[in-house]
């Protein structure tokens, strides 16, 4: 930390409450926030940790409609479900608050209250959609039509979740409300804006000037939205859900749902610290940091920081702003609404006692500076050939030796070798590097520093065999072991912001019964003759079963989803041919026939040979519907053919006709049958 900070407050983004979390927010968010707050105690420093969810917006409103319950029922519930979540992968907030309470609802008002009494809001009238039907403005979200770009009939008015455009209302075909039907009408309405333009130099100096050090993603976007010039931002909205504005005459009007979540910050660090927590918000010693992903950069670092500024009264602002790229799954974006995605709750159900792995995984592969990717192959690479093969195998040969030579106490350490001193040498400079590291917000590097301990050790256990020289100098193998348990003392510390379950085992492993990053390095951190305890598997092996397991999930969710794209092609019908005359119509011979014999066309994959009975005569028609109907689908069946087609020899057979098919959308096809049987050979006409 280059200023003189004295604590550090860290927040995580609020994670909308009408949804469970899935590995994106984790690796985006929360895993780094909670590597970088473990850290930060490690090192002994005062800190603030602070998340919570946010309850309010239009999404949460349409789920409820869907649900038919209220959503206060909707947030109660997933608040729960990620709360708890969080829980279990070791993500303990000093907080975990919800906009949905009192004491936020009191703050946000209070503060939309000030900026309104000091005049840093302005009035505008716009046009908005109202239903007037419901008679209520509608947000764009609940308007729905056709989407002008892909068809899809279900598009809402922000957006086509079908081929993922972004949308206005206007573009929509067949515009109607989702409340009544009824379809949308203009109507006049008056919001509150933040004047943003005006706090557009103040932002460029507090950023582009001042924070050269965040992310190039971060002061990227913060410039590209300065250098497009800002406008004023509506703070307000029409809608019964969220926080109501506290002026007269605003009824049926809230405040915006990113206006009231990041004051969401402020309030549950009230509640949590109702006298104290004025310390951490408004003190210049007080380093603040928000996590966040990429899509939330506009709001922390211009909206949120202008509100704040708007406000005055001593609120810091934030001094690093870490947000990191998406996560995608399996080669796809994750999709909440496709269901495309690793849930946390689900994780920890599937993979008990493997938190550590989630987080490991995710670190390993942050998307810290681009989009990234997670497979559930990787994840089993490396957990079994990293954290089991590396770190496990280590700690495990360190202790269990120790057990059988020496009745688990620290041996001494003897006149120390080379290898023995380049060993303990390396991990002073490691543990600079991690620091750099994740002072720096590299938690992906961090970790390659904190596992390379862990690979110098096993080579260095592996290499001077420890089990062997014990056959002829029993102090030489004290010397390695006692070398090898330090390391193992480091792994503790040095692993405990990534894996602190696994990190815990290893603590009591080795009695360490206190612990603090200072120690790190050190050649003494456990005593000769300090007892340590029983050996335990630090990790476990995934097995196939466990990954195909998650594989087969996701390979569900794509069959359904083409499934359901294929119905959507289906729909959709070729338009009307050339016209053409009676004459040209009489010209085919179109009658009904059955299905004598049926076979596949050997080698073909989509040819069926038909023997028929036409009425007229006995033929063979080569048709190509295999992809649709096996040869025992059509024997017997009536169907429609076009008798004069002029013979054609299709894989060596002589084909006499065409089966008459209807063909949908997506190419798929039916045969053509009278409602009821007629004789063979019937003219169709
Ligand atoms: N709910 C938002 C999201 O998931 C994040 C809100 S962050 C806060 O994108 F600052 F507004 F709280
Ligand atoms: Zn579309």
């Amino acid at each position: 930390m280059e200023k003189n900070f004295k604590r550090t407050l860290v927040t995580c983004a609020l994670p909308y409450a009408n949804g469970p979390v899935h590995i994106g927010h984790l690796a985006g968010v929360y895993v780094p926030a909670d590597i970088y707050v473990r850290y930060l105690r490690l090192r002994g420093e005062d800190v603030l940790y602070v998340c919570g969810s946010d309850e309010h917006g239009v999404p949460i409103t349409i789920k409820a409609r869907q649900q038919g319950c209220s959503p206060q029922d909707i947030v109660d519930e997933y608040h729960n479900i990620i709360k708890d979540s969080f829980e279990a992968l070791g993500i303990h907030f000093d907080i975990y608050g919800r906009t949905s309470s009192k004491v936020h609802e009191e703050n946000a008002s209070q503060f939309f209250r000030k900026l309104y009494d000091e005049g840093k809001f302005i009035t505008r009238e716009s046009e908005q959609f109202f239903d007037p039907e419901a008679n209520t403005f509608l947000a764009d979200r609940y308007i729905v039509g056709t989407c002008p770009k892909c068809g899809h009939e279900g598009a809402y008015g922000d957006q086509c979740e079908h081929c993922g455009s972004t949308l206005s209302p206007e573009e929509l075909i067949n515009p109607h409300s989702k409340l009544s039907g009824a379809i949308p009408v203009k109507k006049k309405t008056t919001h509150w804006y933040l004047p943003l333009q005006d706090y557009e130099q103040w932002l460029r100096e507090w950023v582009l000037e001042g924070h050269k050090e965040w992310r190039s993603n971060v002061y990227g976007q913060v410039k590209s939205w300065l250098d497009g010039g800002l406008q004023p931002r509506a703070v307000t909205r029409d809608l019964d859900w969220g926080v109501p504005v506290p002026v007269e005459g605003a009824d049926g009007k809230v405040l915006y749902v990113w206006f009231d979540a990041p004051i969401g910050y402020i309030s549950n660090t009230m509640e949590l610290l109702p006298d104290g927590w004025e310390k951490w918000w408004k003190s210049p010693d007080t380093r603040l940091i928000h996590f966040i992903g990429k899509d939330n950069i506009v709001f922390h670092c211009i909206v949120f920081p202008a509100m704040l500024k708007a406000y005055g009264d001593g609120f810091i602002l934030p001094d690093n702003v870490p947000a990191n790229e998406f996560l995608n799954l399996e080669g796809e974006k994750i999709s909440t609404s496709r269901g495309w995605a690793v849930w946390a709750h689900e994780y920890v159900q599937d993979f008990p006692g493997k938190e550590d792995v989630l987080r490991y995984v995710l670190t390993a592969n942050a998307p810290e500076t681009k989009d990234n990717d997670f497979s559930w192959k990787e994840f089993q690479t490396r957990n079994n050939s990293e954290l089991v093969s590396i770190f496990g195998n280590f700690v495990n040969r360190a202790v269990v030796l120790t057990n059988k030579y020496f009745e688990g106490r620290v041996p001494a350490a003897g006149e120390l070798q080379d290898a023995d001193r380049e060993v303990l040498d390396a991990i002073p400079a490691l543990r600079e590097s991690l620091e750099k590291n994740i002072d720096a917000f590299r938690f992906r590097e961090a970790l390659k520093d904190a596992m390379q301990i862990a690979r110098i050790g096993n080579k260095y256990i592996s290499d001077s065999e420890p089990w062997k020289i014990a056959k002829t100098d029993l102090a030489r193998t004290g010397t390695i072991l006692n070398v090898c348990l330090q390391l193992c003392a480091d792994l503790a510390i040095a692993f405990e912001p990534f894996t602190p379950f696994a990190c815990g085992r290893l603590r009591r492993m080795l009695r360490m019964e206190t612990f603090s990053w200072d120690q790190l390095g050190k050649t003494d951190i456990l005593p000769e003759g300090h007892q340590l305890g029983e050996a335990e598997l630090l990790f476990e092996k995934i097995d196939e079963a466990a990954i195909q397991k998650q594989l087969d999930r996701l390979d569900a969710i794509r069959a359904a989803r083409e499934a359901e794209a294929r119905a959507e092609l289906a729909k959709q019908v070729a338009p009307q041919k050339e016209e053409c005359t009676f004459e040209d119509f009489e010209k085919m011979d179109i009658r009904t026939a059955t299905v004598l014999e049926a076979e596949r066309v050997p080698k073909t994959d989509k040819l069926l040979k038909l023997t028929i009975d036409t009425g007229i005569d006995k033929r063979v028609i080569v048709s190509g519907i295999a992809e649709y109907y096996a040869p025992e689908d059509m024997v017997g069946k009536q169907i429609c053919i076009l008798a004069n087609l002029k013979p054609r020899v299709i894989k060596g057979i002589e084909s006499k006709g065409m089966i008459l098919m209807a063909k949908q959308g997506d190419g798929s096809m039916r045969f053509v049958t009278p409602q009821e049987a007629v004789v063979n050979g019937a003219q169709v006409g």
